[in-house]
């Protein structure tokens, strides 16, 4: 699988994957290739059993991604412009739906479609180096990731507008006030935390992991009666796992569960 990329990589250590975008010397930005390789990516990963959590990263130290490639972006005209807008798009919803937890480490710039890389990623841990933002006025253009959705989703509409409408990165800290980011570490302890997030989420249910996240993406798109109708469901299938007796039966021998994945 991953001698076939070419502008990212893929490592998997422990039940973690890492998902590093690797074009360094545009800064990691996305060209189609690129994000036909994470969705690729995405699909292989949800895929594999043994992968349990996924990281997702830029390569070198200074750039998640500085957004989508601006030397092709300038050659599209509307309907090419139409087709890659909506390629992006699924590629990030199939890492949003994947059915394990997707961590974005942010370890330098997240711009127009880095920013809204990581907003498709579950959690999102940034460096104190991070600089987040979708400038994409600035060129004359709007966010064409899923930006103008999921921004507002997570911070409310007027701080996404505010972003969206000055097109003017917001530092890591700032980010992590709004609600943008999980939390803001020191650069140089983002890998490790960002590891110890992802193997501590590994090491939970992966039935369970699957329906925690999908009860979440499923129920915040609709009204919360059916929303509700979603999580009773889920907490239903989660009742004829083998895994459910397995932590329930742990909790009362006071031992540690083995989850089994049934
Ligand atoms: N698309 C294409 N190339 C890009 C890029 C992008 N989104 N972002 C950076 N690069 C390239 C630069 O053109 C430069 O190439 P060069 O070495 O051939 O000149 C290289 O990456 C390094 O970037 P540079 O601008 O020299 O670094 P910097 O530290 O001065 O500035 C940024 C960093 C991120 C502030 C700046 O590169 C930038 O504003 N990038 C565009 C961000 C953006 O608008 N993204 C949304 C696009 S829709």
């Amino acid at each position: 699988m991953a001698a076939d990329y070419r502008n990212i990589s893929v490592e998997v250590d422990d039940g973690v994957a890492t998902l590093t975008v690797d074009r360094q010397e545009v800064l990691n930005a996305l060209d189609v290739r690129t994000t036909e390789e994470i969705a690729a990516a995405a699909i292989a990963l949800d895929a594999d059993p043994d992968v349990r959590a996924v990281i997702v990263t830029g390569g070198g130290d200074k750039a998640f991604v500085a957004g989508a490639d601006i030397s092709v972006l300038v050659t599209y005209g509307p309907e090419q412009g139409r087709r890659a807008a909506a390629a992006g798009q699924r590629a990030f919803d199939l890492l949003e739906r994947m059915g394990k937890p997707v961590i974005a480490a942010i370890n330098g710039y997240a711009l127009g479609g880095g920013c809204e890389l990581a907003l498709a990623c579950h959690i999102r841990i940034a460096s104190e180096r991070a600089k987040i933002g979708l400038p994409e006025i600035n060129l004359s253009i709007i966010p064409g990731h899923g930006g103008t959705q999921r921004l507002p989703r997570l911070v409310g509409k007027g701080r996404a507008l505010e972003l969206i409408c000055r097109g003017q990165p917001i530092d890591a800290e700032t980010a992590e006030r709004i609600g943008l980011v999980n939390q803001v570490v020191p650069h140089e302890e983002l890998g490790a935390v960002t590891q110890a997030l992802a193997a501590e989420l590994a090491s939970k249910a992966p039935i369970a992991m699957r329906y925690c996240i999908q009860a979440v993406n499923e129920g915040i798109e609709t009204s919360l009666v059916e929303g509700q109708v979603i999580e009773s469901t889920y907490f239903g299938l989660c009742c004829a796992t083998e895994d459910k007796k397995e932590g329930m039966t742990a909790f009362l021998e006071k031992r540690q569960a083995e989850w089994k994945g049934r």
